[in-house]
């Protein structure tokens, strides 16, 4: 099966696991489930899901006690881009090929809905390890991490930014949980505080490179392809790595950003090719 064929069954299973641990559609708030609904299915490449299998795979984890944490991770992601595209924040209409979730259901909705995802609870198991990855999760979503980020991006529109500002922006708004992916895959399948460490640093490199590729594509890409708005950033007045150093020096970014993470990579003993795929695929990723 090619790199394309394996994602795509892939993408399916975790599709499957998000929908088992979404809520039933009951009672007479049942308006807030549709609405988690509508945003956690609408799509989206499920590419933290996925990072936190594989890194939990290569660590050699086999079982499914990474499956509730694969669906908080989604989880938080799509709160986060729900309140993302919110009026007060990026103002956006269109995110996964459809309508935002505030533009179906009316901003309060859209306002609880990102809520609901961010809260809705998992029962954890009682063991050390679940709770250090339980807490890797709240801090990497919180204002050290996706939160923290997402304020200085918000504060600064229309503001100059500078190099230790926009790269402080990209490590939190995106890298953050795309750590907190890797990092928990790789924890419960039994890594050391070291290999925890190295982790982090690759998931970084991944997570900016992300967050550069995603600029370049608000630029030139289209929003039937994208299934979101271009040119969101230039109507927010935002500094990107795009404003700053144009598409091609940015572009050149993505390129050594995912390269070193690739080569982090393969210091580890235990190899995986689709991981490594997975990372190389970003850099030219359309959508
Ligand atoms: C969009 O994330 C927000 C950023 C951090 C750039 P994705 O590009 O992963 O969005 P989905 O999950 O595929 O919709
Ligand atoms: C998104 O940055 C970061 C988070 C949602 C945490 P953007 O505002 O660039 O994301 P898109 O382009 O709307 O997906
Ligand atoms: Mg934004
Ligand atoms: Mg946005
Ligand atoms: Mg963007």
């Amino acid at each position: 099966m090619s790199f394309k064929e394996i994602q795509k069954e892939k993408t399916a299973q975790i599709e499957q696991i998000l929908k088992a641990y979404l809520p039933r559609v009951q009672g007479y708030q049942e308006v807030i489930m549709d609405a988690m609904s509508y945003s956690m299915l609408a799509g989206g490449k499920r590419l933290r899901p996925m990072l936190m299998q594989e890194t939990y795979r290569l660590f050699g984890g086999e079982g499914k006690e990474i499956e509730p944490f694969m669906a908080a991770m989604e989880m938080i992601h799509t709160y986060s881009l729900v309140h993302d595209d919110l009026p007060a924040m990026d103002n956006d209409e269109y995110r996964r090929g459809r309508k935002t979730t505030h533009i179906v259901y009316g901003e309060a909705m859209g306002i609880l809905a990102g809520d609901a995802l961010l809260n809705y609870e998992i029962a954890p198991e009682k063991s050390l390890l679940i709770g250090k990855a339980l807490k890797i999760l709240a801090e990497k979503a919180g204002i050290y991490g996706m939160i923290g980020g997402q304020v200085v991006d918000v504060a600064s529109c229309g503001v100059g930014l500078d190099e230790g500002m926009l790269n402080f922006i990209y490590e939190l708004k995106t890298g953050a949980l795309i750590e907190s992916s890797m990092m928990i895959g790789a924890l419960l399948a039994g890594a050391e505080d070291a290999e925890l460490e190295k982790v982090q640093k690759i998931a970084s490199d991944v997570g900016i490179a992300f967050q550069i590729q995603d600029d370049i594509l608000d630029v030139t890409s289209t929003t039937e392809l994208l299934g979101k708005p271009v040119h969101s950033d230039e109507k927010n007045e935002k500094t990107t790595y795009v404003t700053w150093k144009g598409i091609e020096k940015a572009h050149e970014d993505v390129e050594r950003l995912t390269q070193e993470a690739v080569d982090l990579l393969r210091k580890f003993p235990a190899k995986d090719d689709f991981l490594e795929e997975l990372l190389k695929s970003l850099v030219y990723r359309e959508k």
